[in-house]
């Protein structure tokens, strides 16, 4: 099969790497890839939002199967305009994809569904907004509806946060059209899961549980990013949870998209509050999550590109999927600043010490080569992901690799997976 994988993240190269990996491959090219993709990969020089040129690749060149990696080109439409042209897509339609690029609609739909949620209410009107938000008091959760790199959502634990959070969403509209709807809703406590599955419109196939750091700041402290490391699998998601979130989440929601007329194809990411056992669900990704993918695929024995074939194809039925056993951890390094401004071009140095070590894979994010030498080009430059027999054996093999790059300003968190490696120490006390 001849593979078109869109993106240049390291979702996209965690994806590449592994696609690489299947027999069924001929050809892969990755539209625009990155410094490190070029490895696995053939990379092209094509954006994923022009649906134009996207559809004349495909037909010049024999693509069997399009892999949309972000969710940009999904909420624009490109699965819808190539399937229409009869081709094969792993990626929900336009329609499907809102439950990413909306969160007023997805709020509907959960309640519609009585899918579990915090309340809310949504606002054009800075000055409801603020009677609104002083009449629920705080903590209290402000959110761009539309899409935001993971940025549009502010935790507000004073009014003045959430007047400030308000002021630049609905005001200054330093989200743009994504800040025209305004969610505001209830504060949520409990730890956060990534439940990601598989789904061909109607059969759902759970990938293996997952955990995330969104803050910039060791403890969990500080702005949200888009994920400075993640693990897999997390000792929270018991089989007892696993089914609660499919009984409570999962199937109602795929039903429900199947009947209202957008059936739902592609990977679904629910980001999930879990507290005392208790789902919640924060938020509903189109895509793969990012870093999330990069431990998930180390752990996936199967071939990958079956599987996304059968989502695209409606035949996922039957199917299953092959986990290695040992954890997996990803430490995301990043250019210092991130997620507020930050300097690229800046030459990365331990690149080639540091490859092909057992059990450890580097997987590039914002990086371009400029001749023989790798630049960082981005906020999330690299993730380091490792196996090991425990979490903490994961843990230390990861940073083990992390120390040995280096550029200027690299800032990456030193405490990725600290909780399921304290719940591992727990139980052999
Ligand atoms: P979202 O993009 O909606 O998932 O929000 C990004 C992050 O903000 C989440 O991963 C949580 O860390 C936090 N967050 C969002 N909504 C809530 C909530 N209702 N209560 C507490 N934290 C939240
Ligand atoms: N790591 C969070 C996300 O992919 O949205």
């Amino acid at each position: 099969m001849n593979v078109l994988l869109i993106g240049g993240g390291g979702r996209e190269h965690a994806l590449a790497w592994k696609i690489a990996q299947s027999p069924r491959l001929r050809t892969l090219y990755c539209a625009p890839g990155n410094g490190g993709m070029g490895a696995v990969g053939a990379c092209v020089g094509l954006d994923g939002m022009d649906g134009t040129a996207v559809e004349a690749f495909v037909r010049a060149h024999g693509i069997d199967l399009v892999v949309v990696g972000p969710e940009g080109p999904l909420v624009a439409g490109l699965s819808d305009r190539l399937r229409q042209g009869g081709v094969a897509v792993f990626g929900p339609s336009q329609a499907a994809a809102a439950i990413e690029g909306s969160k007023v609609f997805m709020k509907e739909l959960c309640t519609r569904h009585r899918i579990p949620t915090a309340a809310y209410q949504v606002f054009q009107d800075p000055q409801q907004a603020m009677e609104y938000v002083r009449a629920q008091g705080v903590p209290i959760v402000v959110k761009a509806s539309g899409l935001a790199a993971g940025k549009g959502v502010v935790v507000c634990h004073t009014l003045d946060e959430a007047q400030a959070a308000i002021q630049s969403i609905l005001v200054e509209r330093v989200f743009g059209a994504a800040g025209e709807n305004l969610v505001v809703e209830g504060f949520l406590r409990g730890e956060e899961l990534s439940f990601l599955a598989l789904v061909d419109g109607k059969e759902i196939l759970p990938l293996a549980g997952c955990q995330d750091h969104k803050a910039v700041g060791e403890g969990d402290r500080g702005a949200n990013t888009g994920g400075m490391g993640a693990y897999s699998p997390t000792p929270l998601l018991t089989p007892e949870l696993q089914e609660r979130v499919m009984a409570q989440v999962m199937r109602p929601l795929v039903a429900a998209m199947a009947a209202e007329g957008f059936p739902y194809r592609g990977v679904l990411y629910a980001g999930l509050m879990i507290d005392a056992g208790q789902v919640q669900v924060l938020e509903f990704n189109a895509r793969f999550g990012d870093p999330e993918t990069q431990p998930l695929l180390m752990r996936m024995r199967s071939d990958l590109l079956p599987l996304l074939l059968a989502c695209a194809t409606g035949s996922l039925r039957g199917m299953t999927i092959d986990w290695d056993p040992r954890p997996a951890l990803c430490v995301c390094m990043v250019a210092g600043g991130y997620p507020g401004a930050y300097r690229s071009g800046l030459p990365i140095a331990g690149l080639q010490a540091a490859a092909h070590q057992p059990d450890v894979e580097i997987f590039h994010a914002g990086t371009r080569r400029q001749g023989e030498q790798v630049v960082t080009a981005g906020g999330r430059v690299l993730g380091v992901t490792a196996l090991g027999a425990t979490v903490a054996a994961a843990q230390q093999r990861a940073y083990e690799v992390v120390q040995g790059i280096q550029w200027e300003e690299v800032y990456y968190r030193r405490d990725i997976g600290y909780r399921a490696v304290q719940r591992e120490q727990a139980r052999h006390e």
